[in-house]
């Protein structure tokens, strides 16, 4: 064979490193300083770097809901969101709610209501919710729905979800007359 070798053993491929970026931004009211690669997604971020592994991954392409986070104030999937975007944000994720020794009021309606069955999705619905209940609106029982259907679950049928999230606005003032 003739000619130069495509590639040295060895040598750095011309052009083809990977670019990175140094970012600052609050989790959970922790500030966090991360070199990121600049393709890195965050809910990769949360999961494998931070070790939030709360925040659940399914699709990977902004359809199934899994891996919603609070990030501003807005719910996000987050595997649709370059880590590098995150620089100066504050995001809130599922192992906010809980205390030490006890559930969050919204997680224990879900329990009361049933309305988990594998669990696979609660995290995505609890930080849905979370974002309703401090959008500044009042919510009907069609809102609600409409917000809801960004989650997908497999298991429960939705009305015990539903009737969780209703309890939990209406606890916060949120919660519309239909
Ligand atoms: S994993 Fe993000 S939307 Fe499905
Ligand atoms: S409870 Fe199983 S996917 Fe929703």
């Amino acid at each position: 064979m003739t000619g130069q070798p495509f590639h040295e053993a060895g040598a750095e491929p011309l052009g083809l490193a990977e670019p990175s970026a140094v970012i600052a931004f609050e989790v959970n009211g922790e500030t966090v300083t991360q070199q990121v690669p600049a393709r890195l997604n965050v809910a990769d971020l949360l999961r494998h770097t931070l070790g939030l592994t709360g925040t659940h991954v399914g699709c990977e392409q902004g359809v199934c809901g899994m891996c919603t986070v609070i990030v501003n104030g807005q719910a996000v999937k987050s595997c649709l969101m370059f880590a590098p975007q995150l620089d100066g944000c504050q995001v809130q994720t599922v192992e906010s709610l809980a205390g030490q020794d006890s559930l969050s009021p919204l997680q224990q309606l879900f329990a009361d209501e049933h309305a988990l069955q594998c669990g696979f999705c609660t995290p995505a619905f609890l930080m849905t919710a979370t974002a309703l209940a401090t959008a500044g609106r009042q919510m009907t029982n069609a809102d609600i729905r409409a917000e809801l259907a960004g989650v997908l679950c497999r298991c429960t049928g939705y009305e015990f979800i539903v009737t969780a999230v209703e309890r939990y606005l209406a606890g916060k003032g949120a919660l519309a007359s239909d």
